[in-house]
């Protein structure tokens, strides 16, 4: 006999998304913005697939790490080969920069990248299971004014999102040769704190003690405000490096805030690290920011100039989950630094990098929560009616001649009623309907109406895209 179906509902996933249409502009203008400011840089797209091989990931982000440690999603190909999802995209990045020899391309080669991560987090945690980035990564130059420049795109690009209100929080953690004084140092430190660590941190104390310092535990974090500071036993090269990292921030007037315990979890950064964080915001702290940050009508004004519109707030169940709140009630929305042990850590040559990457997924929940909301691409400019099937037909036309000179519109064409399809025009506000009629069908001319003012006119068939452009155009 046959098993009765599991009449089980299917959902999507824990931790993963639709990203339902109204969602869709917010996410299409993020990505398109960081890239348009990573172009203005110099930088190109490049697309990374979104399988590699575990070992990329194992060999660079560290054994210890937690993506690597609990976060990859695992498994075994026909072949036998153990594959990943992508967790992030900075070693896929260098994998590429040297499988396609882009050591011999004019140096650095700074690269653009967006698209979906996964990491098996807890969703609980307020953290995507599947989240995007839009990254940037410079690689191939050591020189200090990447780290810098890198933290410039992410920023502008944020900026032109309308999020001004970014603290910039900075570290250096040093080169190969300022480790070993300041890992000493720290394990001492934590050593004579032992009983105070987390069980998991009493364990990555003997694996990786830089760790600790990213361990999210309270005790873990009270402990860390007397931990030694890595900047105090960077090399006489670090020490410069990010000296000067710094001079050039001053020199753009980028204000940040020195963070002398920041690690970030991945084991292949050196020297600068970053991180760009929001504050966070309760759901009813939302009403209060909005005002103030639509106060003044010039910001207004430039934050429409750059198509975002201030507008009611509009919140999704996904907002909810998109949480990833850090101590002290900031939210990261971006971070990177600088990697130039990395191309070692997988090919034993050296290729210098640096880049950051911003989560997608956040910077949408904030504009949202901020109330800008991002205008679609393409606004519909005329509303299509028809009433009876010869007008249906002969609409059909009109649809592609309004495609070919790039005048987007809309339609009902499942619905007959004049009344229920100038309603729906009302409610699009779109600024012109093209109505047709059984008599408009034969004659070959449509009525063109304002649905502003009300007026109408004839307009044949062959003149409505030239007369709409015209009147668009006024
Ligand atoms: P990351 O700090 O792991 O860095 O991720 C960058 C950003 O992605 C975070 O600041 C956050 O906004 C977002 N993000 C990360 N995990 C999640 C999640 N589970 N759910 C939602 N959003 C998330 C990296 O991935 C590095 N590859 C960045 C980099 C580029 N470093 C150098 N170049």
């Amino acid at each position: 006999m046959s098993k009765k179906p599991n009449k089980e509902p299917i959902q999507s996933l824990k931790g993963f998304h639709d990203i339902l249409p109204a969602d869709v502009p917010y996410y299409d203008r993020v990505g398109k913005e960081v890239r348009r400011v990573s172009e203005y840089y110099g930088f190109q797209t490049i697309r990374l697939p979104h399988v590699e091989n575990a070992e990329l990931f194992t060999r660079t982000l560290g054994e210890t790490s937690d993506i690597v440690e609990k976060q990859m999603y695992n498994f075994r190909t026909r072949g036998g080969s153990s594959v990943v999802l992508r967790p992030e995209g900075t070693a896929s990045m260098v994998r590429a920069y040297v499988e396609h020899g882009m050591q011999s391309l004019p140096q650095p080669v700074s690269l653009f990248y967006e698209g979906s991560f996964f990491r098996h987090e807890n969703p609980q945690a307020g953290r995507l299971r599947e989240f995007r980035q839009a990254g940037i990564e410079v690689l191939g130059e050591k020189d200090p004014i990447h780290d810098t420049l890198i933290i410039r795109v992410l920023l502008s690009a944020l900026d032109a999102l309308g999020i001004r209100d970014v603290q910039v929080s900075l570290n250096s953690i040093g080169d190969k040769a300022s480790r070993p004084h300041y890992i000493k140092e720290l394990t001492a430190y934590y050593r004579k704190n032992i009983g105070d660590l987390c069980k998991d941190c009493k364990r990555r104390l003997k694996e990786n003690p830089m760790r600790v310092l990213d361990c999210k535990d309270a005790n873990c974090v009270l402990l860390k405000t007397h931990a030694p500071q890595s900047m105090n036993y960077l090399s006489e090269e670090s020490k410069k490096h990010f000296s000067q990292v710094l001079e050039h921030f001053d020199e753009i007037g980028i204000s940040y805030e020195i963070d002398p315990w920041l690690v970030r979890g991945l084991d292949y950064y050196n020297d600068t690290v970053f991180e760009l964080f929001v504050p966070a915001h309760r759901a009813d702290d939302n009403v209060k920011e909005v005002s103030a940050m639509v106060a003044t009508a010039s910001d207004e004004e430039a934050d429409k100039d750059k198509g975002v519109a201030v507008e009611k707030p509009a919140t999704t169940e996904h907002e909810e989950d998109v949480g990833g709140v850090e101590e002290g009630g900031m939210l990261a929305l971006g971070g990177g630094g600088r990697y130039d042990m990395l191309a070692s850590m997988l090919f034993g040559k050296t290729v210098f990098g640096a880049g950051g990457a911003l989560g997608i997924d956040r910077v949408v929940g904030e504009i949202k929560r901020r109330n800008l909301k991002i205008r679609p691409d393409v606004i519909p400019k005329v509303f299509l009616i028809q009433i009876g099937p010869t007008a249906k037909r002969k609409i059909l036309r009109i649809t592609e001649d309004l495609r070919k000179v790039g005048i987007p519109f809309a339609h009902a064409l499942g619905k007959d009623a004049l009344k229920r399809q100038l309603s729906i025009a009302d409610k699009m506000k779109v600024p012109y309907a093209l109505i047709i009629g059984q008599k408009e069908a034969i004659e070959e001319r449509a009525i063109l109406r304002s649905m502003e003012t009300g007026t109408q006119e004839h307009v044949a068939f062959e003149k409505i895209p030239t007369v709409l452009k015209l009147k668009l155009k006024a």
